[in-house]
């Protein structure tokens, strides 16, 4: 005979908030906060137009004795109260509906978790004003999942959310004792590239009071059709483009130069240009996150296929892609939503177009490495152009059907050519630096010239004596 009887499986609750928690940065927590917040603008607000985000902020207090957010982002309203504090969506993920990023119904709970033992998330909404707390007992209690919460009186402005959490765990608070620690410094660094493109769309996060300041995606474009002289034949210097539909998705691609090509006294001095290096790559944005930001690897393409690895040649690279869709489980997201998939077939399509974009302009840098004087020629009449202003520039260009990828198109840009060294030579060589001090300083009474001007003083200088004034 059989009894039939049951056992517990369940979670305890210990175990479970720590499993939660041990897998992601104290900064993605924060950042999934955020996210929420910009998920409640594009709730209340729609989030189109070219600055959806305007007039919404989100400020942020952190210190040793507490952690809090707080945001005008439309609060929590009457129908999402119910699963937003449950742990997963009860419905197995929302098929969204809106563009937003949360999916998995753990952000906030996760985040709380992370930051410390007590919270208190206050939201007004339209239709509901309320209170939920979590306290130390709560935490410790097995067998109690409800949380405590207090209705108050409806309000008619004011909409928003605030989390607070006024017992930090004692890692936490030793992050964010700056005395000790450059967590926030990293952080206000970390946020200003992650939501460059929010802020950049009229979004104001503050840090402990200071406004976090975005780090403007540019691309370089001519405004004439042509640049020919004696330097270059014909072509012009424009962005490589490529936007369409792909399962769902809006896929928008834009790459260039973000700045002129390097001078071969920037390349051997890799360490000082350090900033431009930081700026070259590709970036990635889904749903307006940034998650990936001015790669350089295999990931986005960089030394896969015939694209070369990425080197000092090529700071002067970026590309963009911008991927939108009403329905965030399409997006080519990683579980922590900070990552690109990038197995995801979806990609994998995406990239081919990438490599196409790197390529374009790396046998472009090739073919003008070797002339640097003629290379200002390049640069007459371009401008640097924000991502809107680049939107609105290649919605005219001339696309060409991309059969590859069916629902696309692309603009592959006709860039400017060096003509031909007619017959010249190029001479480098290196000599000790006292020396170069010494004898700049015989020739033009100061060192301050560039390695280039002393050697073309120098030979032009020999070549008279020896050979004599003609050229
Ligand atoms: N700052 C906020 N503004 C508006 N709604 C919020 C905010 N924070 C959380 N919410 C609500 O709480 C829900 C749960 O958040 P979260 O745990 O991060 O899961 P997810 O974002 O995946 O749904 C969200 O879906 C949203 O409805
Ligand atoms: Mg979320």
């Amino acid at each position: 005979m059989t009894a039939s009887n049951t056992i517990s499986a369940a979670p305890t609750k210990r175990f479970f908030v720590e499993m939660l928690v041990r897998d992601i940065a104290l900064e993605d927590a924060i950042l999934d906060l955020l996210d929420n917040c910009i998920d409640g603008v594009v709730r209340t607000a729609g989030g189109a137009g070219d600055e959806p985000y305007k007039n919404f902020e989100a400020r942020i207090t952190m210190n040793p004795g507490l952690f809090e957010i707080k945001d005008n982002c439309g609060g929590i309203p009457k129908d999402a109260l119910e699963k937003a504090f449950r742990m997963g969506r009860p419905d197995g993920g929302d098929k969204g509906g809106a563009a937003t990023v949360g999916m998995y119904g753990i952000g906030m709970k996760r985040a709380i978790f992370k930051l410390g033992t007590e919270a208190k998330v206050a939201s007004r909404s339209p239709d509901v004003n309320f209170e939920v707390g979590i306290s130390p007992e709560w935490l410790k209690n097995e067998d109690n999942w409800q949380l405590p919460i207090s209705y108050l009186e409806e309000v008619k402005s004011d909409f928003g959310t605030t989390i607070s959490v006024p017992t930090l765990t004692s890692d936490v608070s030793a992050r964010f004792d700056e005395a000790n620690d450059n967590f926030i410094s990293y952080f206000k660094n970390s946020l200003s590239s992650n939501y460059t493109f929010i802020i950049l769309k009229g979004f104001k996060v503050f840090v402990n009071g200071e406004q976090i300041k975005p780090q403007p995606f540019n691309l370089l474009v001519s405004s004439e059709e042509d640049v020919e002289g004696d330097k270059v034949t014909k072509g012009s210097l424009k962005p490589y483009v490529f936007r369409g539909e792909v399962d769902g998705v809006s896929v928008q691609i834009f790459a260039g130069l973000s700045r002129p090509l390097p001078t071969d006294e920037e390349i051997e001095k890799e360490e000082e240009v350090r900033q431009s290096r930081d700026d070259a790559g590709w970036t990635i944005i889904c749903n307006d996150r940034i998650v990936v930001y001015r790669d350089k690897t295999r990931l986005t393409g960089w030394g896969e296929a015939s694209v070369p690895s990425f080197h000092g040649q090529f700071i002067s690279f970026s590309g963009l892609v911008i991927l939108k869709s009403d329905d965030p489980w399409k997006l080519p997201l990683t579980t922590t939503k900070r990552g690109i998939d990038a197995s995801s077939e979806l990609y994998l399509s995406i990239k081919d177009f990438m490599r196409e974009a790197t390529k374009t302009f790396t046998s472009f840098t090739n073919k003008w490495k070797r002339n640097p004087e003629e290379r200002t020629a390049l640069y007459k009449a371009a401008s640097p152009m924000s991502v809107a202003q680049l939107q609105a520039t290649t919605a005219s260009y001339d696309m060409t059907k991309s059969k590859k990828l069916e629902g696309t198109e692309r603009y592959m840009p006709l860039l400017p050519v060096p003509k031909t060294d007619n017959g010249t030579v190029r001479i480098s060589y290196a000599r000790p630096r006292a020396q170069f001090v010494k004898l700049a300083e015989k020739l033009f009474e100061t060192s301050e010239v560039t390695p280039r001007d002393l050697g073309e003083t120098t030979f032009e200088l020999v070549y008279e004596q020896l050979v004599g004034g003609s050229k």
